[in-house]
């Protein structure tokens, strides 16, 4: 199979782990007879160094000519938020309104997580963020000067249409999995919430064969770390996601391995046009250490194979190679006692070797 990646380094930390991810795409193209061509784009607060702007046309237009991104990270304490509206920016530019955050804890990392063994083993459930809407880009959203002070305002709006989206790649999603979708909301306070809900109800009978219930957003917080085996696919709003896959990643040890993919609908066809990076941030101060846990990227370039290449197999085997590594190697952020502590290149070369050997 032949494919084009637009590979987005970034700032902070981003260069360092996008190198081992495209160490672990290099491996598998080794191994299976594949062939990617990787073009490099300027993303972030570096373009915005350089070209005033964090999404410079050139690099727009070779993602437009790509199967897909890969993404590292963006924004640091030198840039100001225009550094993250790359991001955003992609995200809307090509529609990816499905922005799937798997947690899933391996069998030998269930001591890695602040919250007990018992309760975070055999956890496997997406977060399935709505990525497009909601409040993140209602409008208005501005700041102003009144006689009384400062105010500002963002402005949570969802349609029928974008919520209904989201929802069917929920149920969809479900039914590759184990059948159990989790809306979370606020629908005691916010109207929005309320039409979610509604929807939701509406599109239920046409999923006979899924389970699907209802919850509210703060307390499908605290049963994230209460029972988070209960679930499968939680779906929610764009601010509710963002918030609550940071706090999922945890059952998994780390943000540091926390991939994400970002679609334009479910992904289980397996062609998809997808933006894939790890869901955690450029992290400066662990920049230029090697010492960043590059499992998140290379997590999402399994899911890259998964859903944009359709190559079931490959992705399978990197999952793989990754778990038998962490049996023995750790970065600092998931290290344990018994583990060898390696650093971000040496993650990615383990993980490499480990797929030539499979
Ligand atoms: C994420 C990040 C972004 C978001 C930032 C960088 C804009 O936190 O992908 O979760 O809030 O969506
Ligand atoms: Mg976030």
């Amino acid at each position: 199979m032949k494919g084009k990646i637009a590979v987005g380094p970034g700032d902070g930390i981003g260069p360092e782990i996008i190198a081992e991810g495209v160490k672990v795409i290099e491996a598998v193209s080794r191994k299976c007879g594949h062939e990617f061509q990787l073009d490099y784009i300027d993303i972030g607060g570096a373009a915005l160094d350089k070209y005033d702007t964090a999404l410079p046309d050139d690099s727009l237009h070779v993602c437009r000519q790509s199967d897909a991104i890969l993404f590292g990270a963006v924004g640091g304490p030198k840039w100001d938020h225009r550094a993250n509206l790359a991001v955003l920016k992609i995200r809307t530019e090509f529609g990816l309104f499905a922005n799937l955050r798997p947690v899933k804890v391996f069998p030998g990392m269930v001591n890695c997580s602040p919250v007990k063994p018992e309760i975070v083993r055999d956890v496997d459930l997406i977060v399935l963020r709505e990525n497009t809407g909601g409040v993140y880009y209602g409008q208005p959203k501005k700041q102003w000067q009144t006689d009384k002070g400062r105010m500002a305002v963002d402005t949570m709006v969802y349609s029928e249409h974008e919520i209904e989206r989201i929802l069917r790649v929920g149920f969809e999603l479900a039914r590759t999995r184990r059948k159990k979708l989790t809306l979370a909301d606020k629908d005691n306070v916010l109207e929005t919430s309320r039409l979610w809900h509604q929807v939701a109800n509406e599109l239920r009978p046409q999923y006979p064969d899924i389970e699907s219930e209802h919850m509210l957003a703060d307390a499908c917080a605290m049963w994230l770390m209460r029972a988070p085996r209960d679930f499968d696919v939680i779906v929610m709003a764009n601010l509710f996601g963002d918030v609550l896959s940071d706090e999922a990643a945890i059952l998994a040890g780390s943000l540091g391995m926390l991939p994400s993919a970002q679609l334009a609908g479910s992904g289980t066809g397996g062609t998809m046009f997808g933006f894939y990076e790890s869901s955690h941030g450029s992290a400066p101060t662990l920049a230029g250490k090697n010492v960043a846990n590059p499992i998140a990227t290379i997590l999402s370039v399994s899911m890259m194979l998964r859903f944009t290449f359709g190559l079931i197999a490959e992705a399978d085997l990197i999952d793989q190679a990754i778990e038998s590594t962490l049996n023995s190697y750790r970065t600092e952020d998931v290290m344990e006692e018994g583990k060898t502590k390696v650093g971000t290149r040496e993650m990615g070369d383990l993980i490499a070797e480990a797929i030539a050997a499979a």
